[in-house]
Formats: structure tokens, sequence, C-alpha cells
């Protein structure tokens, strides 16, 4: 008993950023633990928003409900889901928000200095608009030394459209004077093939960013491109659009939570149609409507204008001015409208 309690109370010291073991939790030797990956339940995320019933129906693990239950009141503990986090925890964390360059200073300038980690950018503009090209300059920019606008990260990207292209990567990695055989190896793809997979890929990116974690290195930048494509698609007609809206919260809530977890940058693109008319007042309804809005930190609508160049306008930030910066897409990528 007395060696459950200081189990506790060292899993209670853990910061929520550091890595932790099934092992670390009270009740759960390496029998048990065993028993828990073998059903799914890999991280002490997933154990933390299982129910009670659900862990002790798991077959071969001879436990309680009310063990369950402590045992998820442990993983709770520790992965802070639907718990609190103390202010002084939060300013702590919110000390270590890095910040990537998107390859323009005007650009950087709009957003303060930066794509912003712990939080979710989303990129809206209509079809070449550039919301992919920007996104491929991130995978390439969060690599880069901090002295250069990078965080010296690896990069996660669910691809929900087929358009990741190593290709683009090597052009803009040759166009930063990086390594691109290097870079590459540093971007992690999967493609979603549909919503309920592309919610699923997100605890799959948790083990392997904890994997490579293990290995030193650190998983900065998380892009979904695009975020609404396979909502939009699956989900026709009124009658299911509270259904959409309900996966869609718990699909970005996930994903804010990882950004939080790894201090990685979310980044998530979302096509709209271009309303010409109403660019200078209320430019655009994306699709997703208000659940993404209300949850994104940083929201960019991206116009196509002459030629390279395309405008960035930053809509609803809390603290930042609104405004707009113009940038140009070149062979090389993302760069200054110069
Ligand atoms: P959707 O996914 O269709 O909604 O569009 P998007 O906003 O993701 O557009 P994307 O980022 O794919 O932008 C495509 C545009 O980028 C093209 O029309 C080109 O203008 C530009 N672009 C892509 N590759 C290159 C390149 O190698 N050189 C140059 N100069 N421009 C490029
Ligand atoms: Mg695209």
């Amino acid at each position: 008993m007395k060696d459950m309690v200081e189990k506790v109370e060292s899993v209670e010291e853990k910061s929520e950023l550091k890595n932790v073991d099934l092992e670390d939790l009270p009740h759960v030797g390496p029998a048990i633990a065993e028993k828990l990956r073998e059903a799914g339940y890999t991280t002490v995320e997933s154990i933390a928003v299982a129910s009670p019933s659900e862990l002790a129906s798991i077959e071969g693990l001879s436990i309680s409900e009310s063990t369950a239950a402590k045992i998820i009141a442990a993983a709770r503990k520790l992965a802070s889901v639907g718990g609190f986090e103390s202010g002084d925890r939060v300013l702590e964390r919110r000390k270590k928000i890095g910040k990537i360059t998107t390859g323009s200073k005007a650009f950087d300038e709009l957003l303060g200095g930066g794509i912003e980690t712990q939080a979710i950018t989303e990129l809206f503009g209509e079809f070449g608009s550039g919301k992919t090209q920007v996104c491929h300059q991130l995978a390439v920019n969060v690599q880069l030394p901090k002295e250069e606008g990078g965080l010296e990260g690896a990069v996660i990207v669910i691809d929900t459209e087929n358009t990741f292209r190593p290709e683009r990567i090597i052009q803009m990695a040759e166009g930063k004077g990086l390594d691109p055989q290097e870079v590459l190896k540093n971007i992690y793809v999967a493609q979603a093939y549909n919503s309920n997979h592309q919610m699923l890929l997100v605890d799959n990116a948790k083990e392997l960013a904890n994997k490579l974690k293990k290995e030193g290195k650190e998983v900065r930048l998380l892009i979904v491109d695009s975020l609404m494509a396979h909502f939009r698609a699956e989900y026709v007609g009124r009658g299911t659009l509270a259904d959409r809206q309900q996966k869609l919260n718990k699909h970005l809530h996930d994903l804010l939570r990882f950004g939080e977890l790894f201090n990685a940058a979310i980044v998530v693109t979302n096509q709209v149609q271009a309303r010409p008319d109403v660019f200078y007042g209320d430019p655009t309804k994306p699709v997703g409507g208000h659940i993404v809005a209300h949850t994104a930190t940083f929201r960019i609508y991206l116009k196509k204008s002459k030629g390279e160049l395309r405008v960035a306008r930053l809509i609803d930030s809390p603290h930042l001015p609104e405004g707009e910066a113009l940038f140009k897409i070149t062979e090389k990528g993302i760069t200054d409208k110069k």
C-alpha cells in the first residue's frame, strides 16, 4: 500500500511533457502493461480516456472495475486529460513556445515572429492559394537551426488529399542550403483514407512522437492537409451536421493536445470558395464553420495575387493586430516579395 502511494506521488511529480510508461501507473506491473498494450492501450493518454468497465473487461486482465478506475484516475492526472493544469504549470509550458519561420519576413511579422508551437494555425483559402506550399515549406523550415528560424525538429504530416510531394521538399531544402535526403528522413507522412482514419492517425502520431523522442528526435510540427476534405465529403446534408461538428471538435482538441504535449506547432488547411466581393468585410465562411474558427489560435486567409505573389491575411487573432503580408511562391519555395 505504501508502495502504491509513493508511485502515485511520483507520477504526480512528473511533468506531463516527459515520457511516461504504462508501468509508471499504480497497479500496473509488467504483466498488466503487456495485456493493456495487446488490447491497444499503448499510451497513458489512451488509458486516461478509457472507462473502468472497458479496462476491466479486457481479456486475460483480471482487474476489478474499482482498480481500473484508480489506474484511469492516475493516468488522467498524468495526461491532464479533462483535468486542470495549475497556472504556474501553464506559464512554464508557455515559456517554451517556439516559432517557425514561413520563409518570408513580412509573413513572419504578420504572425508576430512565425508559426507558434502549442497552437493550431489554420491556413484557409481557395484552390491554388498556396496552403499546401506553405505546409511543405514549414516542414523544411522547422528543421533549420534556431538562429535561422527553425526548431531543429521533425515533422508528421497527415495527408488527406495525396498532395505531399517529396520532390517539392527537395527543391525547398536545396533553397535553404539543407541536405534534401536528411530533410526527407525527418518528415513522416501518412495518408488518411477517411475522417475516422484521420482522427486515429493523431493517436498514431503521438506514439510515433514518443518513440522518436526516445531516439532523441523531437516532433515540433504536425500538419493536417486538408483538415476538412474528408469531413466535408462524408457529412453531406443537414441531418448529420451536428455529428460532424462533434467529431471535428474532438479532432481539433486532440490536435491541440498533441501540440501541448510535444511543444509542436499544429498547422491545418481548409479550402474555401473565394468570395471577392467580401474580401475586406467578412472574407469567407470556411467549411467547418464555428468549430474550426473557435479552436484555431491563428487563422490565416491566403489569396492569390499576380503570378507568384500571394496575400496572407490574419483573421481574428486574440493578441495580434489584423493585417496583411505579401509573399511569393518561387521554385525555391516561400520568399519575400522583394
Ligand atoms: P488546394 O489544395 O487545391 O485547395 O490548393 P492549395 O491552396 O493547397 O494550393 P497549393 O499550395 O497547392 O498551390 C499551388 C500553387 O503553388 C500553384 O498553382 C503554383 O502557383 C504554386 N507552385 C507550386 N509549385 C511551384 C513551384 O515549383 N514553383 C513555383 N514558382 N510555384 C509553384
Ligand atoms: Mg492543397
